[in-house]
């Protein structure tokens, strides 16, 4: 990769043409530091929904608005140069029609200046993606397990195990490919269905639970990196431990400050010859 290569801001057709080539690269991001951490590693940031979850505590991701995806979109945005960034449209943001998915998006698109978005459903989202992307908007779009259904789910439950299911997802994700999507998300689907719907479509598959055969992967980065209060299903895998790493941080600040050797002379103004603490 040239210098310049480095700094071209990689497109939605960039993903597209990524199909059946090196793996891409993808995980999530809220803030502009982290975009700043993830930029010079991964081809596609993801400003995900999960935000709620991961930054507000909250129990699903149902809660989050538009209004919250388009601050974490535009932090992201600014914070990366290289990376393709897409910003999750929230429940309740797009389903009732495609015109409402629409003005979501163009909210979205101009409000941050992320270069596409993502949204959950399979068949019954296909109309809505052609409009979107007749229009101009760069869909990436999110079969399997979609937690925005969890509601009608029954919980977070891996998908492709029961009959019924597995040409339910192929169709899904033919539907969401042939509607225009430039990628489609497999998330939790069993490795099997993984491989025949990334053979049965001509746009890359990003997988999170979904194996190594999708066309690349993405993992919520606070889960991958252990932030405290992060899950731990199957799929992640830890690259780092942030949570025990915190706790030794703040627990060494916590005693130097109740022994007063923090602050110490380096980090005082003007010091007084005669020692700090009475
Ligand atoms: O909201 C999110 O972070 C996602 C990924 C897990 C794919 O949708």
């Amino acid at each position: 990769m040239s210098g310049t290569d480095r700094l071209r801001r990689l497109t939605a057709r960039d993903i597209a043409a990524r199909k059946g080539a090196t793996p891409i690269v993808c995980l999530t991001a809220y803030t502009a530091p982290m975009a700043r951490a993830l930029d010079p590693h991964v081809d596609l940031m993801l400003v995900g929904d999960s935000v709620g979850m991961v930054l507000y505590g909250m129990e699903t991701t149902l809660g989050v608005t538009l209004d919250m995806m388009t601050a974490h979109g535009a932090a992201v945005a600014r914070g990366s140069q290289r990376a393709c960034v897409v910003v999750d449209l929230p429940f309740g943001s797009y389903q009732e029609s495609p015109r409402q998915a629409f003005a979501a998006s163009a909210q979205v698109l101009r409000e941050t200046g992320c270069h596409a978005v993502k949204l959950e459903g399979g068949a019954e989202m296909a109309d809505t993606i052609g409009f979107l992307t007749a229009r101009g908007v760069p869909v990436l779009a999110h079969v399997g397990l979609t937690p925005q259904s969890v509601q009608v789910m029954g919980g977070y439950r891996t998908q492709g195990r029961e009959s019924g299911e597995v040409e339910r997802i192929r169709e899904d994700a033919r539907a969401v490919a042939d509607a225009g999507a430039f990628a489609v998300v497999i998330e939790g689907v069993v490795e099997r269905v993984a491989k025949q719907v990334t053979r049965d479509i001509g746009v890359p598959t990003i997988g999170i639970g979904a194996s190594a055969a999708c066309d690349g992967q993405i993992l919520v980065t606070e889960d991958m990196l252990a932030f405290p209060g992060s899950r731990k299903p199957k799929f992640v895998k830890r690259y780092a431990d942030l949570s025990g790493e915190i706790d030794a941080a703040v627990r060494g600040y916590a005693e130097d400050v109740r022994a007063r050797r923090f602050p110490d002379t380096a980090h005082v103004f003007d010091p007084d010859p005669e020692g700090g603490a009475e």
